[in-house]
C-alpha cells in the first residue's frame, strides 16, 4: 500500500458518513464509495472532494488500495467472499464484534486484512466528526497494515488500542456496560418512580440525571473504585436491609438486578478497604444469602 493509499468505501451509513469526512479532512485520499443503492453513495460523494460513487461494489474494490467495510455487521462475511480481492491491497471492517475471519477470502487472495473500531457512537455524521478526536479506536492487524492503520488513527485524533486476537466479543461487549447499560439502569430508576411514586419518566430523568452526570465526573477524577458511594460503601447494611424488603415482593426482577449489583459494590467496597470487619460480614450475609 503507499504512504496516501486510495482508499475506498463500501457501506455509505452513519461511520462511512463520519469516517470519510474525517478522512479527507485529515489529508487522506478518499477516492471510491459504493453502498447497497447508488444514491445512498452518491450523497456521500457530494460531501467528500475527489470521492466517486460506484454503482458495484467491486469497482470500489478494484480502484481502491484500502477497503474500509461499514456495512452492517451480518453483511460483511457474504459481502467479502462474493468479491474479488487482490494482493496488493488491504481491507479493513469497522466492526466491534467481528473477528477477522470474516476476511478470510480477501486474505486467502493475498490481501491484507484489519479492523479499525472507534470507540464512539455514530448517529448524525457532523455531530459524530466534531466529537471524534480523543476517542480510543481499537485497531487489529498484522503489520505492516496495524501501523499504517495506527498512523491513520493519529492523523484523525484518536487513541489507538491494540486489540489481541479472538478478544473482540469481550472487548465489545464491554461497551455495554459503559454505555446502553447505563441507559437501562436510569430506565429502571425512573420507571420505580413512574410506577411506585406517581412522577413521569421525563421529570424523574430530571431529577435523576444530575446524580449519573456527577457519578460519571467523579469516576473520571477518581477512577470506579475510589468514586464509589452509596448505603454499601459506607458500610450500611440497615439500609441496604430495606432497599432489600422494599423490592423484594413487587419488584422481583428490579430485586434480582439490585442484588447483582450490590454484590459488586460490595466487593469495589471491600478494594477500597474501608469497611469495617463487622460491616463487611453483615453486608455478605445480606447480599450473600438472597
Ligand atoms: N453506528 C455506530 O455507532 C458504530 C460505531 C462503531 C462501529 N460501527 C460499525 O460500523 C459498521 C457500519 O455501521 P453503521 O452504523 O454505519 O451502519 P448503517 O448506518 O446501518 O450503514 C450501513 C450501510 O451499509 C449499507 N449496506 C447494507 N448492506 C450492504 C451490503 N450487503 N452491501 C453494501 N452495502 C450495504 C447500507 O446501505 P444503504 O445506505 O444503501 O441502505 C448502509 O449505507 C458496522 O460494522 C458497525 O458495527 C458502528
Amino acid at each position: 500500500m503507499s504512504s496516501s493509499p486510495a482508499i475506498g468505501f463500501i457501506g455509505t451509513g452513519r461511520v462511512a458518513n463520519t469516517l470519510a469526512r474525517a478522512l479527507h479532512g485529515a489529508g487522506y485520499r478518499v477516492t471510491a464509495l459504493a453502498s447497497r443503492t447508488l444514491e445512498s453513495a452518491a450523497r456521500l460523494a457530494q460531501a467528500v472532494p475527489g470521492a466517486r460513487a460506484y454503482r458495484t461494489q467491486q469497482e470500489v474494490v478494484d480502484a481502491s488500495e484500502l477497503v474500509f467495510l461499514t456495512v452492517p455487521d451480518d453483511a460483511i462475511a457474504p459481502l467479502v467472499a462474493s468479491l474479488a480481492w487482490r494482493a496488493d491491497m488491504a481491507v479493513v471492517h469497522c466492526s466491534g464484534a467481528t473477528e477477522l475471519g470474516a476476511l478470510e477470502p480477501a486474505r486467502r487472495a493475498g490481501a491484507r486484512t484489519g479492523a479499525f473500531h472507534p470507540l464512539h457512537a455514530f448517529a448524525d455524521p457532523l455531530v459524530a466528526l466534531a466529537n471524534l478526536p480523543g476517542c480510543a479506536v481499537a485497531i487489529e492487524a498484522e503489520e505492516p497494515l496495524y501501523g499504517e492503520l495506527e498512523t491513520m488513527a493519529r492523523a484523525l485524533r484518536l487513541e489507538p488500542l491494540h486489540l489481541p486476537p479472538g478478544t473482540r466479543a469481550i472487548y465489545h461487549l464491554s461497551g455495554s456496560f459503559a454505555a446502553s447499560f447505563i441507559d437501562g439502569l436510569l430506565h429502571e430508576a425512573a420507571e420505580l418512580w413512574r410506577t411506585r411514586l406517581g412522577v413521569p419518566r421525563e421529570q424523574a430523568l430530571k431529577a435523576l440525571l444530575p446524580l449519573a452526570y456527577a457519578t460519571l465526573d467523579s469516576v473520571a477524577k477518581m477512577g470506579t473504585v475510589e468514586a464509589l458511594t452509596g448505603p454499601v460503601s459506607r458500610g450500611d447494611a440497615g439500609t441496604v436491609a430495606r432497599h432489600l424488603d422494599a423490592l423484594r415482593r413487587d419488584h422481583p426482577r428490579t430485586y434480582a438486578l439490585y442484588v447483582q449489583l450490590a454484590r459488586r459494590s460490595l466487593a469495589m467496597a471491600i478494594e477500597r478497604g474501608t469497611l469495617t470487619e463487622a460491616q463487611r460480614a453483615a453486608l455478605t450475609e445480606l447480599l450473600g444469602k438472597e
